[in-house]
């Protein structure tokens, strides 16, 4: 392990059980411990109901654990307010989920400027944010097409840069393969490749070993628990 590089994500013996107490009770996490250096491409393998989406909720700051650490970027965000989060949450990390969530009403453009807050950003300057963008994953010629003038590849392509809109420097994306065809997948995984080497940590869970294969090392979850490949 590199030392003296701040980790960008360090979970510390982190747990998460829901219903706790109750019959019901399930352990999702029973004590994570993940560190991921900045740039690095780290996919999460395991069976369904392993832990993974309850981790990357909890790496995305969506929901807390119920014991152990969470360090983003050297903050420990159990000492950060509902505010202090969301504003973390908004400037260190973007998500990209399976089914994309776009709004169909809504252009591209205006789907991919949504994180950036009406309040905060000027409308011309949205406009020149969300067409960089699109530029970005190679979209600028579809930045008035709805979500159903797009093809599925198309649409993920926009659902990552609306995450990437705000500069994040993690990328979490939830099976963002899953639905596409395979070469369809490639051309995802290719651009989180660049989005690596251009200096951004891009964590990804998948079913398919073959899209593991493209990240730097993978983390396989079981039962709540999280090994490094390869490793017991
Ligand atoms: N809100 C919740 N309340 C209660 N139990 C939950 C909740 N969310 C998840 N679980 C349980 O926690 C465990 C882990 O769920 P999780 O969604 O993290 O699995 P996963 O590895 O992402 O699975 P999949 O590959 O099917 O998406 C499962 O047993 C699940 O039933
Ligand atoms: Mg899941």
């Amino acid at each position: 392990m590199s030392e003296g590089i701040v980790p960008v994500i360090e979970t510390r013996g982190l747990r998460k059980v829901y219903a706790e107490g109750s019959e019901a009770e399930v352990v999702a996490l029973a004590g994570v411990d993940l560190r991921i250096d900045p740039g690095e491409f780290v996919a999460i393998m395991g069976p369904s109901g392993s832990g993974k989406s309850t981790l990357m909720n909890m790496i995305g700051c969506l929901d807390r654990p119920t014991s152990g650490q969470y360090l983003c970027d050297g903050v420990d965000v159990a000492t950060l307010d509902r505010e202090e989060l969301a504003i973390l949450r908004r400037e260190k990390i973007g998500f990209v989920f399976q089914g994309f969530h776009l709004l169909p009403r809504m252009s591209a453009e205006d789907n991919v400027a949504m994180p950036l807050g009406y309040a905060r950003v000027p409308p011309a300057e949205r406009r020149r944010l969300a067409r960089e963008a699109l530029a970005a994953v190679g979209l600028s010629e579809r930045a008035h097409h709805r979500p159903n003038e797009l093809s599925g590849g198309q649409q993920q392509r926009v659902a990552i840069a609306r995450a990437l809109i705000n500069r994040p420097p993690i990328l979490l994306a939830d099976e963002p393969t899953g639905a596409l065809d395979s070469k369809t997948g490639e051309e995802i995984l290719a651009l989180f490749k660049r989005l690596r080497d251009e200096g951004h940590t891009v964590v990804l869970i998948t079913h398919d070993p073959e899209v593991a294969a493209h990240a730097d090392r993978t983390c396989v979850m079981r039962d709540g628990q999280l090994h490094e490949e390869g490793r017991p």
